[in-house]
């Protein structure tokens, strides 16, 4: 049996696109996720965030299923468009909404995690160039400032960006996010913009501001191994490595960015003048956490024809329903690596989970056995990586509610309580089951 300590901080997590519904209520804009969903072909079901989980609008109800789970926090992130609905213009009936919520998660005993930006970028900044655009940065700064003046008082960690390798490089390079574009030299310059932009959140919210509370980033971390031992698919692999992890961590953690990698990029980008003196002290500000989204090892070889000389390889392990391989065993690789290469920081996962084709019985119910094997098996690399000392000071379940998973729509269910998107009833999985057991025993 492995223990979890008293301090160690349970939850789950959504974000504000994915549950929100109400797209047009309490003064919000669209932003270009709404946008990108209502391109044709550029989500998989043809659906749209438009009506969601109706979290909007069922806020009581979900903190009572939260509530119920006996978590200790709950992450969520804050719709840009609703706080910023124009440029420079705040509209406090937005902000009111997250500080409602905020008070009463507080008020149970939750303690929330907030994510500044969760990838849905207003509209109007999109139009003035989006993340490629320097002033980016300006208009990131205007809204997190008013989230902290406003939040702070309720919010005990703050994230200031979720997986900016999701928002910069699916955004940007290979188009399967908003806004959809497909073009390289754009997606390093956005993932400078979101790097800086978090620098400077950090910067300000623990210097000139003097917040109370933690603050941290989140990125998406995949380990990456060589399909095969040849120089080849080594070189793939670290290609890889350098694309998906080391192009955010060093600059985080070491104030650089991987020579390797700005060599494989020169052939796509004209020059890195963008990166401009000092932004990598402030890209490297000391935070007080550091988060990571785990979902899967990569395994991948080389391929001449690819951009970057690399591609995803055939692997024979388990996958979930989107076809990621299960790897809780690598999961603590890509911890100790990051406490070997780059970090002492107390690392949370901020995001851990899986879909699978779940069904809803006649009764209520739904044996997502498989779900619930993927959570233990994960739960216990957390617990035994805590007993070599790794300090993985929490974990928070992706998701506390099945919802839009971005470009495959509902189709992929990653909840850990089951929604009907016909009548939006809540169904409790045996996950959500599980997980409350664990929490509760903190043991498993
Ligand atoms: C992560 C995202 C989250 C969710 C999960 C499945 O990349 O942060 O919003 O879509 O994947």
């Amino acid at each position: 049996m492995k223990q979890f300590s008293k301090e160690f901080i349970f939850g789950t997590a959504t974000s504000s696109y994915q549950i929100e519904g109400a797209a047009a209520e309490g003064g919000r804009t669209p932003s270009i996720w709404d946008t990108f969903s209502k391109t044709p072909g550029k989500i998989s079901d043809g659906s749209t965030g438009d009506i969601a989980c109706d979290h909007y609008h069922r806020t009581e109800e979900d903190i009572e299923l939260i509530k119920s789970l006996g978590v200790d926090s709950y992450r969520f992130s804050i719709a840009w468009s609703r706080i910023f609905p124009t440029e420079g213009t705040y509209n406090p009936e937005g902000m009111a909404f997250y500080k409602k919520l905020a008070i009463q998660l507080r008020e149970e005993g939750i303690e929330p995690c907030v994510t500044i930006y969760h990838w849905d970028m207003p509209q109007w900044a999109d139009e003035k160039g989006g993340w490629v655009n320097r002033e980016s940065v300006n208009w990131f700064m205007e809204f997190a400032k008013k989230c902290f003046e406003e939040l702070d008082e309720y919010v005990s960690k703050w994230i200031t960006h979720n997986e900016p390798w999701c928002a910069a490089l699916l955004g940007y390079h290979t188009g399967e996010h908003a806004p959809g574009h497909t073009n390289l030299e754009e997606a390093v310059k956005t993932s400078h913009h979101l790097l800086l932009s978090h620098g400077l959140a950090v910067q300000y919210y623990k210097g000139e501001f003097g917040g109370t509370g933690e603050i941290g980033i989140t990125l998406n971390l995949s380990p990456v191994y060589a399909a095969s031992d040849s120089v080849n698919d080594r070189l793939a692999a670290n290609n890889h490595d350098g694309y998906l992890n080391r192009w955010f961590l060093d600059p985080i953690f070491k104030a650089q960015y991987p020579t390797d990698m700005l060599n494989l990029y020169s052939k796509y980008v004209h020059s890195f003048d963008f990166i401009q003196e000092g932004d990598l002290e402030i890209i490297s500000q000391p935070m007080d956490f550091f988060g990571i989204n785990f979902y899967s090892r990569a395994l991948i070889e080389f391929s001449a024809a690819s951009d970057l000389l690399y591609k995803q390889a055939y692997s024979d392990y388990a996958k979930t329903g989107m076809g990621w391989d299960i790897s809780p065993r690598e999961f603590k690789d890509l911890i100790y690596r990051l406490r070997e290469e780059y970090t002492s920081l107390p690392i949370y996962i901020t995001e851990n989970g899986a879909a699978f084709d779940d069904v809803l019985e006649d009764d209520g119910q739904v044996h997502d056995k498989a779900r619930v094997d993927y959570l233990e098996k994960h739960l216990l690399s957390v617990a035994e990586l805590n007993e070599e000392n790794m300090n993985i000071a929490g974990y928070y379940v992706w998701s506390l509610l099945d919802n839009f998973e971005w470009a495959f729509g509902y189709d992929k269910r990653f909840g850990i309580v089951y929604v009907d998107f016909d009548n939006q009833k809540r169904y409790v999985k045996d996950s959500a089951k599980r997980f409350k057991e664990i929490v509760q025993e903190r043991s498993l």
